[in-house]
């Protein structure tokens, strides 16, 4: 057992299992059986915990996220049980940020949602949230807090439009309405969809792909995507243009290149 799966160990919720798949590829899945994998109190502080870990972990390249296939669902949104008794100021407690939400997307190493079934609500955000959404044809996806007098309060409203466009998340938001993988894939909420019994291998060949590659760089790419939709567009390729140079200055970048003159495989050094 690594340092990083004896954190989960005791967990109730969550565990993450190192390697299994892919060197330096962290899969962490939650499990909630009884509820559809919906995110309660316990599910999020666990996540929390567990991606602390993760940021901590040199070893740790990129983390899948996935639901427990008992579960029968990726995240069938937050707990509902939790919402029935809580009054503003609790909410308002629960919602200051970061949540696992801000964790997963601010995460230093990429982040796949490996979307096993359905992403409701919070689970459809956490998917969000995520870097690069894989998913199975048989997920559904939707925001249905509509349907229960609330809207999405995990980010969807200002993730979803960004991804989809405001039409497309005006009419998953203010419908409820829950769309296949296929539809969710043509209007990019997903990036691939595929049979469950491909899902591994899309998942697993994309981490391991990204987990070759130099964990500096990979963080540098992602703060670089990321400014797309915080940044205007002259102020994100200024920001760029930053990123770009400051990577001059390490050790993996005349790497790279002696590697390819040299028709070898490079040996980052994270530097
Ligand atoms: N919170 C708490 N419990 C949930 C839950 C959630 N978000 N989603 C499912 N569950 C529970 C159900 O209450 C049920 O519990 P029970 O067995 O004690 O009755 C159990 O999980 C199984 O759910 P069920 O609805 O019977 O399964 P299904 O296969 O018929 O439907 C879903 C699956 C995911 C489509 C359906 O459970 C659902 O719509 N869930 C709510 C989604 C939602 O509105 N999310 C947004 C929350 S803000």
């Amino acid at each position: 057992m690594t340092d990083l799966e004896a954190v989960t160990e005791d967990f109730e919720t969550v565990s993450a299992t190192v390697g299994d798949e892919v060197e330096g590829v962290v899969t962490v899945t939650l499990s909630r059986p009884d509820a559809r994998n919906a995110l309660n109190a316990r599910a999020r502080s666990e996540i929390t915990d567990v991606l602390a870990a993760i940021e901590d972990d040199e070893a740790s390249r990129v983390v899948v996220l996935t639901g427990d296939s008992e579960g029968k669902a990726f995240v069938a949104g937050a707990d509902i049980t939790e919402f029935r008794d809580r009054g503003p100021i609790e909410q308002r407690e629960a919602s200051k940020r970061p949540r696992i939400y801000e964790r997963v997307a601010n995460l230093s190493v990429p982040v796949i949602a490996r979307i096993n079934g359905h992403a409701l609500g919070g689970g459809c955000e956490l998917a969000q949230a995520c870097d690069v959404r894989v998913a199975a044809d048989v997920a559904k996806l939707g925001q249905p807090e509509i349907n229960l007098g609330i809207i999405p309060g995990g980010g969807g409203t200002q993730r979803l439009p960004r991804l989809v466009g405001e039409g497309q998340a005006m009419r998953l938001i203010l419908s409820g309405d829950l769309i296949d993988a296929e539809e969710a894939a043509k209007i990019g909420l997903v990036d691939i969809v595929c049979s469950l019994d491909e899902l591994d291998d899309e998942v697993y060949g994309l981490a391991k792909s990204m987990a070759s590659k130099s964990p500096t760089v990979l963080e540098f790419a992602k703060t670089a995507v990321q400014a797309s939709s915080q940044m205007d567009i002259d102020d994100g390729i200024e920001y760029e243009a930053e990123l770009f140079s400051q990577l001059f200055a390490t050790a993996d970048k005349n790497e790279g290149i002696d590697a390819f003159f040299e028709d070898r495989d490079p040996e980052w050094q994270a530097k």
